[in-house]
């Protein structure tokens, strides 16, 4: 998959909703219903990241939810990008970017959302042919702020924010020009994963969705 056709299909499922939920399963059996939950909600792009022993598996199961479009975030080594595919994963997503993670990204024709934090990071992307990066660690970056002054000289590659954003914040990178989306944590609770909450997610994703989308 070239750096041009992974750009295009990431923007186009960043634009599916305002929110992708960044997940840290550490229960399998809370996959299916939380899953479940944040689709009810309107938040069908699902981000698994592979931090815990069980979320290959995870995504395994989240891959058979109705509805459902289950991604591996985290991803660090070709070998996590394998073992995505693998799982079934539909998208990707690193913190950053290495040529080694990128080349296997494209061997394996897995659509990813590389990680960029600073100008040279999003040029040496953009010199590859990539269009659509994920901005991290987006609040401790500079914030919305900081993505707005990139996007003046860099006004080609568009962004999914992430980390550190939250309901208090999310529209600060929406009304941005190069934001197609945000992502982050704050919809899938630990406390309320640990107490089976489902409905409470829902609650949760229903609101994140309701943010004004923004026109792209
Ligand atoms: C991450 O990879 O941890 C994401 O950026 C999520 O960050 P958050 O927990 O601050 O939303």
């Amino acid at each position: 998959m070239t750096p041009q056709d992974a750009s295009q299909i990431t923007r186009d499922m960043c634009l599916i909703a305002p929110v992708i939920p960044v997940l840290v399963i550490e229960d399998l059996a809370h996959a299916r219903p939380l899953a479940e939950a944040l689709v009810a909600g309107g938040l069908p792009m699902l981000e698994v990241t592979l931090r815990t022993p069980c979320a290959l598996e995870a995504i395994r199961i989240m891959a058979q939810v109705p509805g459902g479009i289950v991604g591996a975030g985290t991803l660090l080594t070709p070998a996590d990008v394998a073992a995505a595919r693998l799982a079934g994963a539909k998208f990707g997503v690193s913190p950053g970017s290495t040529p080694r993670l990128l080349a296997a990204c494209e061997a394996e024709g897995l659509p990813t959302l590389p990680g960029a934090a600073t100008a040279s990071e999003v040029m040496a992307l953009l010199e590859r042919g990539y269009t659509t990066a994920k901005f991290f660690p987006a609040e401790n970056i500079g914030g919305a702020p900081a993505l707005k002054s990139l996007g003046a000289p860099i006004p080609q590659v568009s962004f999914c924010p992430t980390g550190g954003v939250s309901m208090a914040n999310a529209m600060d990178y929406l009304g941005l020009a190069n934001v197609l989306c945000v992502g982050g944590s704050w919809v899938a609770p630990k406390a309320m994963l640990a107490a089976g909450d489902w409905a409470g997610i829902t609650a949760l994703a229903q609101a994140a969705n309701r943010l004004p989308r923004p026109a792209k």
